[in-house]
């Protein structure tokens, strides 16, 4: 009932991530140029996959799903970074805090379902090319889109309805650039032992067993397309191996993040980055370098997007400006006639 003397945290300090101005400055162009390559990227994904109906099949729509979501787990936390490092101050409050947390951990989730229904995609595809078209039809693409949302959320809302109501009493330094669960929890006025556990359990272990499924997974659909036909070997290997740097690439600084019983700040700011920054950005250019399928759509696309540009100079800017010149010459005429009147 009564208002007690708990909760009297109303924001949190972040940690700058460097402590010299020059640095932040610096700090400041390097990571909004990578935003803008994170944004630019994901989005061409994106619009060539939709666009290019040579592209319409579920591989490609989970891939540019995944685009998709890089795209909003990297605006969980880099914006506020960039503006942290222009503004050079670190502050940010209570209810922002909880929105990053909780919008982190959805778009974690569901990233993390997604690389297991494209590592499903795969195996159909190159263990049971038969069924593939059957199995992997359109109903069931969306089917995995929506599981991996309510996955998503469940982990996320799991979570969280433990930290929503922790007493935050006494020292609001996160020590990260962003907030999460396992840096938060610790700063509450209680003994969080068996928070931390939960939390470990939920994100840590969760990624390290989805990680290892994965990990396993990928090797045995290598070991099938090796006993095959050494015609595709090479097509499916490219494929298998962009899939695999994803994996890795992101499984990686979740289990340090979460699992790691000894965490430092460095370490904890590099991960981050390499999976705030880094991923969403390689994402991107590891998926479509390496295919010949995207990059024949995207140059398409871009031919398209040419002929756009070139009618849309030939049909409003030529007749915008061959008028402005008329009217010009008008108006000049018009002038010169009421001169000539006067006078
Ligand atoms: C995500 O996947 C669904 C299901 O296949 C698809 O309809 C949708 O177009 C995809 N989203 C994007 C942005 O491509």
């Amino acid at each position: 009932m009564g208002t007690t003397n708990d909760s009297v945290v109303s924001e949190f300090v972040l940690i700058g991530l460097s402590n010299s101005w020059e640095m932040h400055r610096f700090l400041f162009w390097f990571f909004a140029m990578f935003y803008m390559g994170i944004i630019l990227g994901n989005l061409f994904i994106v619009f060539t996959v939709i666009i290019d109906s040579h592209l319409h099949t579920p591989m490609y729509f989970l891939l540019a799903n995944l685009s998709l979501l890089d795209l909003g787990l990297s605006s969980t936390t880099v914006p506020k970074m960039i503006s942290d490092l222009f503004t050079d101050c670190n502050i940010i409050s209570f209810p922002k805090c909880m929105i990053q947390i909780f919008f982190i951990h959805v778009m974690g989730g569901v990233e993390m379902v997604l690389l297991i229904a494209m590592a499903y995609d795969r195996y159909t595809a190159i263990c049971k090319p038969l069924h593939y078209l059957t199995t992997m039809n359109p109903k069931m693409c969306m089917l995995l889109i929506m599981a991996a949302w309510i996955i998503g959320v469940i982990h996320a809302v799991s979570q969280f309805v433990f930290v929503i109501n922790l007493p935050f009493c006494g020292p609001n330094n996160v020590g990260s650039f962003y907030c999460d669960f396992p840096r938060v929890i610790k700063l509450a006025c209680m003994d969080t032992y068996r928070l931390e556990f939960v939390v470990t359990a939920n994100s840590g272990f969760i990624s390290m067993g989805t990680f290892f499924f994965l990990i396993v997974s990928y090797i045995f659909i290598l070991i099938t397309v090796r006993q095959h036909s050494s015609k595709d070997l090479s097509k499916a290997f490219i494929t298998l191996s962009a899939h695999i740097t994803v994996v890795v690439l992101f499984f990686t600084p979740c289990m340090f993040l979460y699992v790691w019983p000894f965490p430092t700040k460095s370490m904890d700011t590099f991960f981050a980055i390499v999976d705030f920054v880094i991923t969403p950005v390689l994402n991107p250019a590891i998926y479509t370098l390496r295919n010949r399928d995207m990059k024949v759509a995207m140059r398409r696309l871009s031919r398209k997007v040419f002929i756009i540009f070139h009618n849309f100079i030939f049909y409003i800017t030529y007749p915008l400006l061959a008028s402005s010149v008329l009217l010009v010459i008008i108006s000049n005429l018009f002038f010169i006639s009421v001169i000539a009147f006067l006078f």
